[in-house]
């Protein structure tokens, strides 16, 4: 047991001599499009802790990008994986079966929302999960459009991307992208794009596409329906109103229309619920899993209405998806979540750190706004709070300086600290992370 007053230990400002040889081979030989946001080079990980090549430990408020909800190398993960990799590593699960898959595939469709008949499709990413979404909907409804959202991350390959309305960078050049998209205002209330305030909106963002899209440029007989994050995390942690999903599903519903929901990040856990869409009590007809799944092996998942999957042999499959070592994994880990109370260990940290950062915010005129659910929380900096201007250098400053002091901190959307830790955090090592960042936003604040 490490003890709390050693967290986190950095023992040789990173990075590190040894630090340093590795990103000489990065600057080498990796491709360039990767951007980190600091030169964190992780040697080792357990539970909610890093260590670096050079010693030091890190509180980890990353989990690999809300990957490893049930905490690094959890031993039932690991043994499950080792038992299986003796066993069985990969056979092609579109070409023969196996068990694993199977078993899988069956506690998917118990534990994903609505108590109808369904099926899945695994990939090996969240954005090939995104992909089988897309595809098995066009091919079911032979509907060609699709509406997407501003802000929106669906992942990088061609389809993916065609969906994603994150960031300029992650689509310039890239064009012609997969036809048939189109983007919406996302219910970004703290930057409406309609300038309106909730509740008195009523919903305007929702009308728009009701009055204006589906009536003057996207006829909505030939529009399949909407894909969406219920929470936007690449776009910033953004949590839209209540009622929000509920005007969007009955849209959904007067246009016979699907809607697609990208839980990749906000799945499993993560936000204090299995999947985010049940905050708001909705049953999506097709739902894309990856990140969290398999507590870092690569797995994904597109798990649809049973009725919705109905495409023909061949029409969509991937040798490597669902492999068994990865699929034992994804069974462990959904376990680990019910058996440790992780769902819930979310929700009541989530609640106190967001009482927390409020708190900050009353302090800090830099903190624009704080919110999130579960240990999905963001809190958007701003130059100040009247023309509300992103403070990006002030973002990018602070998870830099809290790296420097051993809290493994990112950002989303352009000046969001995002706050996603393992959920087998304590709220001891919440307040110590907590207590790191506010040290640092103070002195970024005070400039
Ligand atoms: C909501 C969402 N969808 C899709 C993806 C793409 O997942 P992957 O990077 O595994 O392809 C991501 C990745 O961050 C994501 O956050």
């Amino acid at each position: 047991m490490v003890e709390l007053k050693t967290i986190p230990d950095i023992k040789v400002t990173p990075p590190g001599p040894n630090a340093k040889k590795l990103l000489e081979l990065d600057d080498k030989y990796i491709s360039p499009s990767y951007a980190r946001f600091y030169p964190l080079v992780v040697d080792s990980a357990k539970d909610c802790l890093l260590k670096d090549v050079d010693g030091n430990t890190y509180l980890d408020f990353n989990a690999g990008i809300s990957v490893v909800n049930v905490g690094h190398s959890h031993p039932k993960v690991v043994k499950a994986i080792q038992n299986q990799a003796t066993k069985l590593i990969h056979y092609s699960n579109t070409d023969f079966y196996y068990e694993e898959s199977l078993l899988l595939a069956e506690k998917l469709c118990n534990v994903t929302p609505g108590n109808f008949p369904k099926r899945v499709f695994f990939t090996n990413s969240g954005a090939e999960a995104v992909e089988a979404s897309f595809k098995v909907a066009r091919w079911h409804t032979r509907r060609p459009q699709i509406v997407a959202f501003t802000k929106g991350f669906h992942g990088r390959t061609m389809g993916a991307l065609s969906l994603t309305g994150s960031k300029v960078v992650q689509r310039r050049w890239f064009f012609p992208l997969v036809p048939g998209v189109t983007h919406v205002p996302f219910g970004y209330c703290y930057r409406c794009a309609f300038k309106e305030e909730y509740p008195g909106c009523d919903f305007q963002c929702i009308n728009y596409i009701d009055e204006v899209v589906f009536e003057t440029f996207l006829p909505p007989e030939e529009t399949l329906g909407f894909l969406f994050e219920p929470i936007q995390g690449e776009g910033g942690i953004v949590v839209p109103p209540d009622g929000y999903f509920q005007r969007l599903r009955k849209l959904a519903a007067k246009h016979n229309m699907l809607l697609i929901d990208d839980e990749v990040q906000t799945g499993l856990g993560r936000t204090g619920k299995l999947f985010a869409i049940e905050h708001w009590g909705i049953e999506p007809d097709v739902i894309a899993i990856a990140k969290g799944i398999a507590a870092g092996l690569p797995l994904g998942a597109c798990v649809a209405k049973a009725n919705i999957m109905d495409w023909d042999p061949g029409a969509h499959a991937s040798t490597f998806a669902g492999n068994p070592v990865s699929c034992v994994a994804a069974l462990a880990t959904l376990n680990i979540l019910a058996d440790e109370n992780l769902v819930d260990n979310a929700a009541r940290l989530g609640e106190s750190c967001i009482k927390r950062l409020k708190e900050m915010q009353e302090k800090y005129e830099l903190i624009g706004d704080v919110r999130g659910k579960g240990l999905f929380i963001g809190i958007e900096l701003v130059k100040d709070r009247k023309n509300k201007k992103p403070a990006k250098e002030e973002a990018h400053e602070i998870i830099f300086q809290c790296f420097k002091k051993g809290l493994a901190i990112i950002t989303a959307g352009y000046s969001t600290i995002r706050i996603a830790p393992p959920l087998v955090i304590t709220e001891e090592l919440m307040e110590i992370g907590l207590e790191i960042f506010e040290e640092v936003l103070r002195n970024v604040n005070a400039g």
